[in-house]
């Protein structure tokens, strides 16, 4: 058990008050906001300054992968600020020469070459540019059911509601369905969804198409694992028609489904790979998007136009070789894939028992469990961008019971840190199936 080890200097209701008083909660409308104030965090825990303690059932937002407050982490960051905290990115940095040369490593095929940025859309505003310069192409194949990151570009690319507010956006970002239709309508097979691709490339004329970007796994529209054949069928099409495959791996990398990435569940080689939450765990903010040898070799020649003040920035480099050390050295990719075994098995339980749940899908500790309000219509609980009563109630339930998850629409979402042992997943499943049965006895 991990407690509060100083007493903090305010309480917990003073730092929310503070917080809500001079600063923007995002895609929130700021009363309805009610934030828990956090004061430390250790393994798959964190806690208030009073020290209510949570299990942290969402890794925060699906990023703290190696779980909280690793102290060989902490220690990478402490000795790099000492060393150098910062040199602007015209220069060269022992912490940026490993870290291109580990991800080279472990990453898909011949990708071995990358972009830092601060974070995952601005690694998508990057391969946006990338796939812009290399192709000569303008237009952003993309689908509904995503998120790509609140900047100007990836937000465009967004499929979301939270793009709404955004449009009209970038030119030249065009729409695909995903397999995935809701709850109700279900999934289409490989191949309808692979030849209503096909007809959007042919209508659009694939000669306009740099790139089509995905989510290899849909990470908070639904914990979207694809069929078998539909990313390999996706690369096929980007193939065929000379568009750049770009998976957006920012929330499904580093272990997240059992694998370092999420397409090499399927052994696909996207073009460009996005990438920043479980790079470094959020222990520093750093993204990366990275490119196979061919378009490298494309910037020899030619101007890579883009940079960034924090471009490569020393800290966050030696945090991610810090942070992938600690993936390597205790097995967590693997420990993820095993430890995801038994949470698909919790999670069968939790449809086998409870009536309300419509669905539950996961691939390693990536997974969500959709409501319905009876199996034989499968209306949703929640509705398409909306909440509900019973929702808010089980979000409550689960707050109450000191666990943390994300609860969204009609869904709420299992993705503790890779770290995470048996038993607090199956104590956090207990809580899961408390707040089933409670919400149950109301409808
Ligand atoms: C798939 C995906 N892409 C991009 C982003 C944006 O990353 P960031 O918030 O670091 O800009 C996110 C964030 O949740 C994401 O899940």
């Amino acid at each position: 058990m991990h407690t509060a080890t100083e007493t903090p200097a305010m309480t917990g209701d003073e730092i929310v008050a503070l917080t809500k008083q001079h600063t923007l909660y995002e895609w929130s409308a700021q009363a309805a906001v009610n934030p828990i104030p956090v004061a430390g965090a250790k393994g798959c825990w964190f806690w208030t300054p009073e020290g209510k303690r949570y299990l942290d059932f969402n890794s925060q937002l699906m990023c703290v992968n190696i779980g909280h407050g690793d102290e060989r982490v902490i220690a990478a960051i402490q000795k790099q600020l000492e060393t150098l905290a910062y040199a602007n990115p015209f220069m060269a940095t022992e912490p940026r020469a490993l870290l291109g040369k580990k991800l080279t490593e472990i990453c898909p095929g011949d990708i071995d070459t990358f972009f830092f940025t601060n974070g995952g859309a601005e690694a998508n505003e990057n391969a946006i540019k990338i796939a812009r310069m290399y192709t000569g192409r303008h237009k952003i194949m993309v689908r509904y059911r995503s998120y790509h990151g609140a900047t100007g570009g990836a937000i465009s690319l967004t499929g979301d509601p939270r793009r709404w507010a955004a449009e009209p956006g970038l030119p030249g970002v065009i729409r695909v369905f995903d397999p995935y239709h809701g709850i109700q309508r279900g999934w289409d097979t490989v191949e309808q969804a692979l030849a209503n691709i096909e007809e959007v490339i042919q209508l659009e004329g694939p000669q306009t198409i740099a790139a089509f970007f995905l989510e290899p796994v849909t990470g908070t529209n639904g914990i979207l694992v694809p069929p078998d054949g539909y990313l390999q069928g996706v690369r096929e099409l980007c193939t065929k028609y000379g568009i750049l495959m770009v998976a957006d791996e920012v929330m499904s990398g580093f272990g997240r489904t059992g694998e370092w990435f999420a397409v090499n569940n399927w052994n696909v080689v996207p073009d460009l790979i996005s990438m920043a939450k479980g790079l470094t765990s959020a222990y520093v903010p750093l993204g990366a998007v990275g490119m196979r040898r061919a378009i490298a070799d494309h910037f020899k020649e030619k101007v890579f136009y883009g940079g960034l003040t924090y471009n490569s920035h020393p800290l966050a480099c030696a945090a991610a070789l810090a942070t992938l050390k600690v993936y390597e050295d205790d097995d967590l990719i693997a420990k993820a894939k095993k430890t995801g075994k038994l949470m698909s098995e919790l999670l069968k339980g939790l449809e086998a028992k409870h009536p309300i749940v419509g669905a539950t899908r996961s691939i390693g500790l990536f997974g969500i469990v959709e409501l319905v309000k009876s199996r034989e219509t499968m209306e949703p609980l929640a509705p398409f961008n909306g909440t509900s009563a019973p929702m808010t109630q089980l979000g409550k339930f689960f707050r109450e019971q000191g666990l943390y998850t994300f609860v969204r629409w009609n869904t709420f979402f299992s993705n503790p840190p890779l770290t995470i042992t048996e038993d607090e997943l199956k104590h956090g499943f207990d809580i899961f199936d408390r707040g089933l049965a409670e919400i149950s006895r109301g409808l």
